[in-house]
């Protein structure tokens, strides 16, 4: 394999993954300001949150049929734009209704990226390193949510919003103009009869002509010229990897991840922890978030992501029960603080070396190229609508249940997905795409 050409592609579409995590990261700062300067009324800021999840279903539910009919990178090249689009309408929003607008274009955006960037890497990068080349993608997310607070601090101090909002123009442009010499996958090339073309691309990714023949051949046999319809993701041999895709997506969202990595700073305020060594905490989540993904990237095509993702997601299960055992001590001094910054830390440590990689690889590679747009489309529209529901509902259960209880429910949801992971989650690594769809057909 020519390793940089790879390398060149993975990080430039992995620009997608950035922006995800940039837009999502951003907001909790730049809210303050926005709050201020436009008087937004309670329900206007929910709104502002909350379209960014809803706008990510409804572009994901287009993404799978569009990537499947029209080819995954143009489809990232039309996410490009609608970011770079949000962007403009964020920064310049005279009122809220543009700023509403401008964040449902950023879901949009995202929910076709979050999907397309991880399928055109793994449909592009060589067996032995598809974990690494994917996750590269959730790499960038993690290190988009550190930007987003980052930037959030530095003009913080300005009260800047519409900077904050305004910088994801740029690596938005540099994913568009890259976008345009990237090449279209093999699988999606030779799955629609282009075969000179997919031919063309994998000579480029280093590959002899005579294995570059037979790879071509075998992305025939497993895609038969036919495109499924959604009613076929339920078919017999297909139903479940579907089943086994979506439920990960939802695990992934339910341990609650998005409530820890947005409300870290006013979770440990409830335990006594000054401001400032709350604001620490939160960047601190940010920083471990990225350091142990890239040690799940090396780890990925080694271990492999079955015992990652069991092993992550009983970390993040421990961490889950020590938050909640520690709130009904919370008037126990110091000690509980204390309790309380390691289990974030050891939360987030767990959630990236498992689910947070392999939940968005194992979609990316587990479904039959026929239906591969479409059910991945289904996974995702599963992860952002968990991802919303899991957001609306977060403060509610505070409210009645309390922090003690709250962290020791997704504990219970934690536990549950072990057992579900141990039982029906298949290792992956190594395999072609075309071997794993006949592992599931069989
Ligand atoms: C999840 C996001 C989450 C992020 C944190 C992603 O895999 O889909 O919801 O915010 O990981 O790193």
């Amino acid at each position: 394999m020519k390793n940089f050409y790879v390398q060149f592609i993975v990080f430039l579409a992995a620009l997608g993954g950035l922006l995800f995590g940039y837009d999502t990261g951003a907001i909790s700062g730049a809210l303050i300001y926005i709050k201020q300067e436009m008087s937004l009324s309670v329900l206007e800021q929910e709104l502002v949150v909350a379209l960014l999840p809803l706008g990510a279903v409804i572009g994901a539910l287009f993404a799978g049929y569009c990537t499947d009919r029209f080819g995954r990178r143009k489809i990232i090249l039309v996410a490009s734009l609608i970011f770079i689009l949000a962007a403009l309408f964020m920064s310049l929003a005279p009122t809220v209704l543009f700023l509403l607008i401008g964040r449902s274009l950023a879901g949009l955006a995202i929910g076709v990226s979050s999907m397309t960037v991880p399928l055109y890497l793994s449909e592009l990068s060589p067996p032995k390193k598809r974990g690494f080349c994917v996750s590269t993608n959730q790499l960038m997310v993690t290190v988009g949510i550190l930007a987003g607070f980052l930037v959030d601090y530095i003009f913080g101090q300005h009260q800047d919003w519409r900077i904050m909002l305004g910088l994801s123009a740029v690596p938005a442009i540099i994913l568009f103009v890259s976008m345009l010499f990237l090449p279209e996958t093999p699988r999606w090339l030779a799955g629609n009869g282009y075969d000179e073309r997919a031919n063309g691309v994998l000579r480029k990714l280093g590959m002899s002509a005579e294995k570059a023949r037979a790879v071509v051949t075998q992305i025939h046999q497993a895609a038969k010229f036919e495109r499924g319809s959604y009613r076929e993701c339920f078919a017999k041999g297909v139903r479940k990897p579907l089943i086994a895709g979506i439920l990960l997506a939802i695990f992934q969202q339910i341990v609650g991840i998005n409530t820890v990595i947005y409300y870290a700073p006013s979770i440990l305020t409830f335990v006594g922890e000054k401001d400032t060594a709350a604001l620490l905490a939160t960047l601190g989540v940010g920083g471990v978030n990225t350091l142990v993904t890239i040690l799940a990237l090396f780890l990925l095509d080694r271990v492999g992501r079955r015992v990652l993702l069991i092993t992550g997601t009983v970390l993040l299960v421990v961490a889950l029960f020590m938050m909640g055992v520690g709130h009904f001590y919370a008037a126990e001094g110091n000690w509980v603080g204390m309790l309380y910054t390691i289990s974030l830390f050891l939360y987030i440590a767990g959630f990236a070396i498992g689910l947070g990689c392999v939940a968005w690889l194992f979609i990316a590679e587990v479904y039959p190229l026929k239906i591969r747009g479409k059910a991945m489309s289904l996974a995702t529209i599963a992860n952002w609508g968990s991802n919303f529901i899991v957001s609306l509902t977060f403060l509610s259960l505070l409210d009645h249940l309390g922090p003690g209880f709250t962290f020791s429910l997704y504990g219970v949801i934690g536990v549950i997905a072990v057992i579900y992971f141990s039982a029906f989650i298949p290792e992956t690594k190594g395999k072609t795409l075309e071997e794993i769809s006949s592992y599931w057909s069989h």
